[in-house]
């Protein structure tokens, strides 16, 4: 990066300082991973200059030979890698890509139906302060008896609700997901099945979980997470979507343009072109595979601790553990884990009292650290840490319902934290870890 560090000092300091912090730290944001070297040229590539508004062979701009051919080669990656006769790889993000889809399918007011994000659900399945919440009519269904899907309940509501659209596949949930019950449900209902698949789609495509294309009519995902991608999103068309709706495919190009996008980023439109390829490899396979086998090994162990996993587990890539057991805010403890080298979000779990920001529970998953190389055996060590990490700030809760006294509390906690030596001293052999695994 020589012509940054000479053109602007101050954000190249920055981005160097940023990429240390990610080799120091046990990246464990369950959404979050490591791009290949291949991937990251190609988002600094000349393709970042070019404006393509519209689509592969009718641009509203001249100069587009090239920009069809990346973004042909995306869509034909990941037809391929999905079974799906139809993609749109031009949503800039998971949440535009969700938008565009009801943006497509219903008219102002319809209804959609999905898992409330108190309960793992994503905003943009129709809570009420995201956009599908205040143009859309929405309705959620929640979590069952031991945490989990119940799918005669989400059955008999979806008959009574009759929503346009019903949603599955999480932000939060650490449980396989039965997309064939689901798409029983939605025939049932004459409704749309759309599979969110944004968590687990490097899971699909590694089979490690089923996948939901033969049963959903939409299915959209993020390129980012377990697919290990730049940012971005995809929306996929299923033949049962099809043979629903043949419009669909026309419908959700003139969702995205002129509905809700101007030009798409053709240089993300590549790295996705890239990260599909790398995605059909044997070796993706066996990281979605160890994925997988990370976070089985590392739910055993923090359960042999006494953390309380949400749904007593996991069978997929991240977990969700319930800190009220510990006596311990979720904040709290990831503020404290931060500090120990360990990085995770604070995350709400079934039947929380504590507002988001101070929820009671912290989500974690292994795709990041398991692109680093991590295994089985640094999991033992990892779970080892996060008791270690705890039981520094076991005690530190705050009250739901008392606002000033719970900002006090915090600040005291934060600045104990900040000076607990052994929260340091954790950081280091965090950081010796790290040492040995590099970076992509
Ligand atoms: C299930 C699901 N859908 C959509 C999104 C939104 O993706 P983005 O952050 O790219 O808008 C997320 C992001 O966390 C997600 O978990």
């Amino acid at each position: 990066m020589k012509n940054l560090k000479k053109i602007d000092p101050q954000i190249y300091e920055l981005v160097k300082r940023e990429e240390k912090r990610q080799h120091d730290v046990l990246e464990m944001i369950a959404s979050e991973n490591y791009t290949s070297q291949a991937v990251m040229e190609t988002l600094g590539s000349v393709l970042t200059n070019k404006y393509s508004e519209g689509f592969p062979g009718k641009r509203y701009y001249q100069g587009n030979e090239i920009a069809d051919a990346v973004e042909a080669l995306a869509q034909e990656r990941a037809k391929k890698l999905f079974g799906v006769p139809y993609v749109n790889v031009q949503p800039l993000s998971g949440s535009p890509a969700n938008s565009a889809v009801y943006f497509a399918v219903l008219q102002n007011g319809e209804k959609i139906m999905g898992l409330s994000l108190a309960m793992g659900g994503h905003i943009t399945h129709g809570h009420k302060l995201g956009l599908s919440g205040r143009f859309f009519t929405s309705v959620h269904y929640e979590l069952g008896k031991g945490d989990v899907l119940d799918y005669d309940a989400i059955e008999k509501m979806a008959l009574k609700e009759k929503p346009q659209i019903l949603i599955c596949g999480y932000t939060a949930y650490p449980r396989k997901i039965n997309f064939k019950r689901f798409g029983e449900i939605a025939d049932k209902v004459g409704c749309y099945l759309m599979a969110d698949v944004s968590h687990i789609t490097g899971l699909i495509i590694a089979g490690e979980h089923l996948s939901p294309v033969p049963y959903a009519h939409i299915v959209t995902t993020t390129t980012h997470k377990t697919l290990r991608g730049p940012r971005g999103a995809m929306i996929m068309v299923t033949e049962k979507g099809l043979k629903k709706n043949p419009d669909l495919p026309k419908k959700l190009e003139t969702a995205i343009i002129p509905g809700l996008q101007g030009g798409p980023h053709d240089n993300q439109t590549a790295a996705i072109a890239v990260a599909l390829q790398e995605a059909g490899s044997a070796k993706f396979k066996t990281y979605g595979k160890q994925i997988v086998k990370n976070a089985a090994v590392l739910a055993q162990e923090l359960m042999k601790y006494g953390f309380d996993l949400v749904s007593g587990g996991t069978d997929n890539h991240l977990l969700l553990i319930d800190l009220r057991g510990k006596n311990v805010n979720g904040r709290i403890a990831a503020i404290a884990l931060e500090k120990a080298g360990i990085v995770l979000n604070y995350n709400g779990v079934p039947g929380d009292m504590m507002p988001p920001l101070y929820a009671s529970g912290i989500r974690l998953g292994t795709p990041a650290i398991t692109t680093r190389g991590m295994k089985e055996k640094e999991m033992k060590k990892i779970a080892s840490w996060y008791d270690r990490a705890i039981r520094e700030v076991e005690g530190m809760s705050l009250p739901s319902d008392d606002k000033i006294k719970r900002a006090v509390l915090m600040k005291a906690y934060t600045v104990q934290i900040e000076k607990n030596n052994n929260l340091k001293a954790l950081a280091k052999e965090v950081k010796s870890l790290c040492a040995k695994f590099p970076l992509p």
